[in-house]
């Protein structure tokens, strides 16, 4: 039987690739390869005789029915683990349409045959930015869903229709929701990624509003790790919150990045802040915790690590910081520095 993978060209999708196979399970890799797909991210695994006879992919969307159907019934998967979204906010606020077809009517399609095929095991992977802001606390599982920019919406929709298919038809779904990731491959239009790439290039940092925001922040080898969990000891029908336990202030993680690469600190501009931009992301993890798992992976060495693989792969993020990034990077931030040098933009 084969897993499948969807959106496993991804950022964290090919780090739970990687995982799964060096595990010895075969694995099918259905991904569109929007702006965000990268097969590179995956160069290992293919280049690698142990690891490729694991692995087989398809280029394809999760919307189109007829292919998530026939992929299916010719490749056995009894386990289905659903990455592929649009996943920026700042995207989403210029634009949310692919974000409804993807992030819900995709996740449909998936359930939908899920069912007809009966399927083992389907894992959602939602994020914790369905509750919206958390204004005092952390939040439960159980707490109001209350989300505030169109990419959160849409993946509360995706997440309540797979809960939905678990209440009405007990197709075997668990729900994640994951904090704020961070680590090697990640699309460079992300804060962490992007503030560590432009200050490589001696580029501002553009800090939205007094970027004294709150995110909790989470290596990606451990959300995999936490997933992979899930997938052996959580209850299906049950919501998992998965969370680094690690609270930082934007500013602070900004200022470390500086200091890593030796660069000044007026790199780092205070621009126009995000419409709706959620102050604060804070998860309750007890119930993961009770049921035997919590993250290894110190932020101090993470994010060291994750710096220097950037300083070490630039070929990576530079075939990507070009073209369509560019075009979207200006639309983005053009308007919002007030840096008189284009250089420095
Ligand atoms: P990413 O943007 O790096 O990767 C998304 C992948 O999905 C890409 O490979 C893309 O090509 C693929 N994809 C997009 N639309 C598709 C479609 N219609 N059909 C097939 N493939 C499609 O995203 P990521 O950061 O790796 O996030 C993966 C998942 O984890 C998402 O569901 C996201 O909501 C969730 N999540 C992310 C974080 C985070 O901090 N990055 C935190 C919590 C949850
Ligand atoms: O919390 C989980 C979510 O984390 C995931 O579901 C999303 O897919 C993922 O993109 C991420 O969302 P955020 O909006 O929190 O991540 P982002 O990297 O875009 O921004 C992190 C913080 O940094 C946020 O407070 C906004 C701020 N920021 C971001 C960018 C891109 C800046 O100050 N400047 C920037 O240029």
């Amino acid at each position: 039987m084969s897993m499948l993978i969807t959106g496993g060209a991804g950022f964290i999708g090919s780090h739970f690739v990687r995982l799964i196979i060096n595990q010895g399970c075969k694995v099918v890799v259905l991904d569109k390869l929007t702006y965000a797909g990268n097969l590179e991210n995956l160069k290992d695994i293919v280049e690698n005789p142990k690891t490729s006879k694991l692995y087989k992919f398809y280029k394809g969307d999760i919307c189109n029915q007829e292919l998530v159907e026939r992929i299916f019934s010719s490749e056995k998967i009894d386990t289905i683990v659903n990455f592929a979204a649009e996943t920026h906010v700042d995207r989403s606020i210029l634009s949310a349409s692919s974000f409804i077809d993807t992030d819900m009517k995709g996740v449909f399609v998936l359930l939908e045959a899920s069912r007809r095929f009966g399927i083992k095991k389907f894992i959602q992977i939602s994020t914790d930015e369905v509750y919206g802001t958390a204004y005092q606390d952390s939040f439960r599982e159980t707490d109001t869903l209350n989300p505030s920019n169109p990419y959160s919406a849409s993946k509360a929709g995706g997440d309540r229709l797979a809960y939905a298919y678990w209440t009405t038809y007990k197709l075997p779904i668990i729900i994640t929701r994951a904090s704020n990731n961070y680590g090697t491959y990640q699309y460079p239009e992300k804060f962490i990624p992007l503030f560590i790439t432009n200050a490589l290039e001696d580029k501002k940092l553009p800090l939205y509003g007094d970027g004294k925001q709150v995110r909790d922040w989470i290596h990606v080898d451990d959300h995999c790790a936490a997933i992979n969990y899930l997938m052996m000891h959580g209850k299906e029908g049950e919501v998992y919150n998965i969370g680094g336990g690690n609270e930082r202030y934007n500013i602070d993680v900004a200022n470390i990045i500086i200091d890593e690469l030796k660069k000044p600190k007026t790199l780092i501009e205070h621009v126009k802040d995000r419409e709706g931009h959620d102050r604060r992301y804070a998860l309750d993890c007890t119930k993961l915790m009770s049921a035997g798992w919590k993250p290894k992976i110190k932020f101090e060495n993470g994010i060291r690590d994750t710096i220097k693989w950037y300083r070490d792969n630039q070929a990576w993020w530079k075939r990507i910081k070009n073209g369509e990034f560019m075009e979207y990077y200006n639309k983005q931030y053009s308007h919002r520095f007030t840096s008189a040098d284009p250089q420095l933009r």
